[in-house]
């Protein structure tokens, strides 16, 4: 490996994450409660922590890269779709990194959903939806979205990220407490700070390790709610969720459950981990989800009983109250990809039956799949930065494109590669992936 890598690799260390723990950087000065001393800061941000390590860590990574003859991958445009094949500055490259996991971002019929929502309503609603911003589009998925989970009802919202930020800033504040599985995702997390809650997390995917979090710290708040995810993005596993919610249930709290990876990909249809675990709608409180993965769309839900979803649509500041409703392009698609994948199961069975190959294949090549059991995400830990970036980018130059996961995204020590299986690859593209990756490995 040359210096000029190694020096790249250890670049991409420091910072490409979208979970919960990056690091803040120390701040260069101290607030004082004392006016006379309070320290001035620059008011453009230029003094800011997380400004300036990013302008350290990314400020200067073009000519970094470039130096050593490399693209820098953040932010690198895609000339087309990024379904199973993705192409770059006109290289078609087989394509692992997109969570379109039923190809329907590309799908036609998606696409023609999209234009058709904008000739009849234009590219933006241009209110809030309580005022003079809806159209039928939303309550049209929502329908479908309410009924998937066996429940009363669902608001559709812009974005999944601030859905999860809006949604528990909302129910949950001060005197109250947020039990997180260790690895939920970033939005969660602003979530309870918006929510100016209590956070405490326990052990991904242990129920005795909830229920040690909920006898000790229950007693001592107002509500409680435990918040997962139904897939793990980063790991490729589900929980036990008739377990967690039986010692959710006993302390007390109220569940939500993350659905962004698992909607479309898990249970016999693709409804999810409510379908994998055959629970009725009521079992948890919450079910969030995000139309930008299998519903190929952007944009987010959240599904529930009628009360609490018109709670969230009359009065919850971010989920549609003070925002714009959703784009009426976005939500035809997603409507449209919910129709395409009710009609054609087999894309459901597709994706589920790809990432078991891919997840067998992984193991027949000997690699390290850590938490993964078979879904369509499959990580491949190599436990080293160096080596991520560098297979990242030495598959990319054999004609397949995956990511790279290093810390902070994941803990030290469990860097990795990781594999998002679509309904349309092919077994031989996936095959061939695995293979190619052994090579890619071995020559490091
Ligand atoms: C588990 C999880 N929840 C929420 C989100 C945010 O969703 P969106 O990207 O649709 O805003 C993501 C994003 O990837 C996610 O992985």
């Amino acid at each position: 490996m040359s210096s000029d890598a190694r020096d790249i690799a250890r670049r991409l260390l420091a910072g490409t994450d979208s979970g919960p723990g990056v690091p803040t950087p120390a701040p260069t000065t101290s607030a004082s409660p004392n006016r006379r001393t309070r320290p001035r800061h620059d008011p453009t941000f230029a003094d800011h922590p997380d400004v300036v390590a990013t302008k350290r860590i990314y400020g200067s990574l073009d000519e970094v890269f470039g130096a050593a003859g490399l693209t820098n991958p953040f932010f690198h445009p895609h000339d087309g779709t990024n379904g199973a094949t993705v192409s770059y500055s006109g290289r078609e490259l087989i394509n692992f990194g997109s969570f379109s996991y039923l190809g329907l971002a590309e799908d036609p019929r998606v696409r023609e959903a999209a234009k058709d929502a904008i000739d009849v309503y234009g590219t933006s609603v241009s209110a809030s939806r309580i005022v003079s911003g809806q159209i039928p589009l939303y309550s049209d998925l929502e329908r479908r979205l309410a009924d998937a989970y066996a429940v009363d009802d669902a608001v559709v919202t812009t974005s999944g990220y601030s859905t999860n930020t809006a949604a528990v800033g909302y129910l949950l504040g001060a005197g109250d407490l947020a039990v997180c599985d260790s690895l939920v995702h970033s939005s969660i997390v602003s979530g309870t700070r918006w929510a100016g809650c209590k956070r405490i997390s326990f052990r991904h995917n242990d129920p005795d390790s909830l229920d040690a979090v909920l006898r000790m710290s229950r007693g001592s708040f107002e509500r409680a709610l435990v918040v997962l995810e139904g897939h793990y993005s980063m790991d490729g596993d589900v929980p036990p969720l008739p377990e967690l919610i039986e010692v959710a249930r006993r302390h007390d709290c109220s569940i939500m459950i993350d659905e962004a990876h698992s909607f479309g990909v898990l249970g016999r249809t693709g409804l999810g981990v409510r379908e994998l675990f055959d629970l009725p709608g009521d079992a948890v409180d919450i079910w969030m989800g995000t139309l930008s993965k299998a519903l190929g769309s952007c944009g987010g839900f959240l599904a529930g009983n009628a009360d609490l979803v018109r709670g969230f649509k009359y009065s919850a500041p971010g989920v549609s109250l003070y925002a714009t409703g959703p784009a009426p392009s976005a939500v035809a698609a997603a409507r449209a990809a919910f129709d395409v994948m009710r009609a054609e199961p087999e894309r459901v069975e597709r994706v589920q039956a790809n990432g078991a190959l891919l997840h067998r294949t992984a193991l027949e090549h000997g690699f390290d799949v850590g938490m993964s059991q078979g879904t369509p995400i499959v990580p491949i830990l190599v436990r080293d930065t160096d080596r991520a970036a560098l297979a990242s980018t030495a598959m990319m130059e054999r004609g397949v494109n995956t990511t790279a996961i290093t810390h902070p995204s994941v803990p030290a020590g469990e860097e990795r590669l990781r594999f998002f299986v679509s309904s349309d690859h092919t077994p031989d593209q996936i095959e061939y992936a695995m293979a190619t990756l052994r090579e890619v490995v071995d020559s490091l």
